[in-house]
């Protein structure tokens, strides 16, 4: 079976120019990193600031190409720093970022906002993008009546949806989501969580799940990558890594996160299904 997402060795450096006071250097922000994902599964990214999250998803998501190593997606070696890539192969990676006002545009009606991934990206006709968008807004657990609102007469929780919307809107493979719910409250947090658990379900849809919150990557991970200082310190699944941490790193980050979030966001989404 060929994985949905396989990464060989990768590397990414950023020139950083030297000003007045501080001579040019080179930050190593990715130092080879490796993993196979498949089809419906998710591997969460885990890490303290600045190890290399953010950069790994978006090599993963064709934002940024890797200095070195190898991506493959679908079995098939993808290099955007020497090719151009067709419209079908940007499709199939979409990203969700931490803050999703940041993202939405605030003069875009949420159904333009859903849209737009079709007018850019395809040749739907306009009634079928706005079927198509209602009908991925429901999804969502929202409304038809949100169609026409603009982003900030949303909740956090709310307009995190919308950008799940969004992303789905092409029929991704794979999701990478930087943070999703770090910005949101404990409730809304479970609330989303479970919502990307149903897409993922009803889309068969692999996630790259970055977060820095323990608690969560408990809750939703198959696979877990430990980084530190752009290196996978740890990698495997999740219950060989929070049984078993091999890493120093990884036993004082563990050692440091109060397990009863981990009750908390289980019991609100059992309370949740239970509704
Ligand atoms: N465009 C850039 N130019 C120069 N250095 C960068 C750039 N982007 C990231 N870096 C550096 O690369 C390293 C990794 O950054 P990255 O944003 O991937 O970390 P992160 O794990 O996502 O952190 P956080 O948890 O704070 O989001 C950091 O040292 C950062 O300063
Ligand atoms: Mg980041």
């Amino acid at each position: 079976m060929t994985h949905v997402l396989e990464a060989r060795n990768l590397m990414r450096d950023y020139h950083v120019p030297g000003s007045l006071f501080r001579k040019a250097r080179t930050v190593h922000a990715l130092k080879g990193v490796s993993f196979k994902l498949d089809e419906g599964k998710t591997l969460a990214i885990v890490g303290e600031s600045g190890c290399g999250k953010s950069t790994l998803g978006r090599i993963l998501t064709l934002i940024d190409p890797a200095t070195s190593g190898e991506l493959l997606i679908d079995g098939r070696k993808v290099d955007i720093a020497t090719e151009r890539l067709t419209p079908e192969m940007r499709r199939k990676v979409q990203i969700v970022f931490q803050n999703p006002y940041g993202s939405l545009n605030p003069r875009q009606k949420i159904g333009d906002i859903l849209a737009e991934p079709l007018v850019i990206n395809t040749e739907v006709p306009a009634a079928e993008r706005r079927d198509r968008a209602m009908a991925m807004l429901k999804k969502v657990g929202l409304e038809e009546k949100h169609y026409n609102r603009y982003p900030h007469m949303f909740s956090g929780g709310q307009r995190q949806r919308i950008a799940i919307a969004r992303a789905l809107m092409l029929n991704p493979k794979l999701l990478v989501l930087d943070e999703p719910v770090s910005a949101l409250d404990l409730s809304v947090q479970a609330q989303v969580l479970n919502l990307l658990a149903d897409l993922q379900d009803e889309f068969k849809l692999t996630y790259v799940f970055i977060s820095h919150d323990l608690s969560v990557v408990r809750y939703i991970a198959n696979d877990v990558m430990v980084m530190y200082y752009g290196e996978a310190v740890e990698y495997g699944s999740r219950d060989e890594v929070f049984s078993d941490p091999q890493h120093s790193y990884t036993k004082t980050l563990f050692a440091a996160t109060p397990r009863a979030d981990v009750a908390s966001i289980k019991a609100r989404l059992a309370s949740k299904d239970a509704a």
